[in-house]
């Protein structure tokens, strides 16, 4: 891992590899970590490229509202941190996802494909943008349990609760090992982020959504309409995963992503 200098902070990276790039942004309230079997998959073949986010891991955690603008420049800043001077295939996971929209409005010219796993492009309603604010008040009086407390019965589908005990323990550690103050900052975030469902028909580069058959976070259902929105994208569902695809199927999602790389005929090492 490195530390690469952003505006305002410092931030944590895994940039390893060579070939095409590949960008792997984490989920709400996760780490880096979420994407080690992609890393174990993909490492020796392209230049993969995975952050801990401004608030999260080991990276600077700024108080108040971290937006998913801000984030998408962070990436931004981390690329050029790490000598990424080619378009990079974007794969983000929910609120990674939330982050591939505005990264698409502002950085197109750095984007060679969007992977969008597990994500949506509408806003939050009304009510689960005060929920999130409710959510970062008590996550910032009691601690970061509050939110494992709140998204963990959520992230992962009843089959996986039940056969991967140590899967479950690992994610929860992961959410635990984050600040109060970053959990909070991300959460004010998404409650504030645009609706970009206008922006889905303007996208003009290969997209690959993954939907994890049980998530219920953000269902298959959404996840296809949006696909149909996207010129030419493909969609793929993922069997035995909710919410947490790329962690409780990796075979799945590997395969997806793999067969989605050889026909952009992305170079690898
Ligand atoms: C995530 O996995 O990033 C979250 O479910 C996003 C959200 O809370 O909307």
């Amino acid at each position: 891992m490195q530390h690469i200098a952003v505006s305002n902070g410092m931030l944590n990276v895994y940039a390893q590899g060579k070939g095409t790039p590949l960008l792997f942004v984490h989920g709400f309230p996760l780490t880096h970590a979420m994407w080690q079997p992609q890393i174990d998959a993909f490492n020796k073949k392209y230049r993969v490229i995975v952050p801990d986010l401004r608030g999260f891991g080991e990276s600077t955690v700024t108080n108040g509202t971290v937006s998913m603008e801000e984030m998408s420049d962070d990436l931004h800043g981390i690329l050029h941190g790490v000598w990424v001077d080619k378009p990079v295939v974007f794969c983000g996971l929910s609120m990674g996802g939330y982050i591939a929209w505005q990264f698409f409005r502002k950085y197109r010219g750095q984007l060679r494909a969007l992977i969008l796993c597990d994500t949506r492009a509408a806003p939050d309603t009304p009510a689960a943008a005060a929920g999130r604010q409710t959510l970062a008040a008590t996550v910032l009086a009691q601690g970061s349990q509050a939110a494992s407390d709140f998204v963990l019965p959520k992230l992962m589908s009843a089959k996986t609760t039940e056969r991967w005990p140590d899967l479950v323990a690992n994610v929860q550690s992961m959410v635990l090992r984050n600040k109060p103050a970053g959990i909070a900052a991300a959460l004010r975030g998404m409650a504030e982020r645009p609706d970009c469902t206008e922006l889905l028909p303007q996208i003009d580069v290969p997209t690959l959504l993954i939907c994890g058959q049980d998530d219920q976070v953000t269902p298959p259902a959404e996840m296809q309409q949006m696909a149909d929105a996207i010129p030419h994208a493909q969609f793929v569902q993922i069997p035995n995963a909710g919410h947490l695809s790329p962690l409780e199927n990796p075979d799945a999602v590997n395969g997806a992503i793999e067969r989605f790389l050889i026909s952009l005929n992305a170079p690898s090492a």
